[in-house]
């Protein structure tokens, strides 16, 4: 049974000017031949530069949306095939913040991604409840009807990522204990079109809470927003995932 490949992401959302690629090649210097998958998805006014300041590298890069179409009259939206030629390998869907901020759906989601797959890009698929749906006991619900509503027919551990943010714990500092993560990642699991698609976990990873998401089963790796955008405190991230692995 083929393994799933571990993998460390970076999510930079809204940050990143030029002189944040000085961070990127910081990254790439620190991390010449990792025993993971490292990645960047910087806004996507970066991903070209980023691409090119990464070529060659041990770090790939990803967009954080695209859209449903190949192409058309969709003013400032960005097609799949947009982001692989700006250099992207990868593709961010179904973020909290895209789903709160901009509506979007499991169902649009899933669209998403079948345009991601077919530009050639791996896409993660972002899920996970809010504060009041694990208070009211409805994660497993609430996520499992996102896992099967958001990943498109086709889906395998070669194109698709699934990476669970509860969205309480995105960008607060809070975590859910550890067994939580467990029960979760186990669910999630179980659920897969393809159990060897890698399951990251996100929300307030960091260089301290890392290593210990790390050693719970059935977790592959994270996608980091805040502590991604500062290589000093990405390389750590980066790090912790490679020991685990030891
Ligand atoms: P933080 O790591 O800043 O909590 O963000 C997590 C996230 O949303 C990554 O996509």
């Amino acid at each position: 049974m083929p393994q799933p490949r571990k993998i460390a992401a970076g999510n930079w959302k809204m940050h990143g000017l030029g002189e944040s690629l000085s961070e990127a090649r910081a990254l790439a210097a620190a991390h010449t031949a990792p025993g993971v998958d490292i990645l960047l998805c910087p806004p996507a006014t970066l991903l070209s530069r980023l691409s090119e300041a990464l070529a060659g590298s041990a770090v790939a890069t990803g967009g954080q949306d695209c859209h449903t179409a190949a192409k058309g009259a969709h003013t400032g939206d960005i097609a799949a095939a947009m982001l692989a030629d700006a250099g992207a390998r990868y593709v961010i869907l179904g973020h909290s913040e895209r789903r709160a901020d901009h509506g979007e759906t499991s169902a649009q989601v899933a669209a998403k991604a079948q345009a991601a797959h077919a530009a050639g890009l791996i896409a993660i698929i972002c899920l996970g409840e809010t504060l009041s749906e694990r208070d009211a006991g409805q994660t497993l619900e609430v996520v499992g009807a996102q896992l099967s509503q958001s990943l498109p027919g086709g889906a395998d551990a070669a194109n698709t990522v699934i990476a669970y943010e509860p969205v309480w714990a995105i960008g607060t500092g809070h975590t859910p204990g550890l067994e939580q993560i467990a029960e979760v990642h186990g669910f999630l699991r179980a659920g897969l079109p393809d159990p060897a698609i890698p399951l990251l976990y996100g929300g307030s990873v960091n260089a301290g809470n890392a290593a210990a998401i790390f050693a719970i089963s059935d977790v592959d790796g994270a996608l980091v927003g805040g502590a991604s955008l500062k290589a000093a405190d990405f390389s750590p991230v980066v790090t912790a995932l490679e020991k685990s692995l030891r």
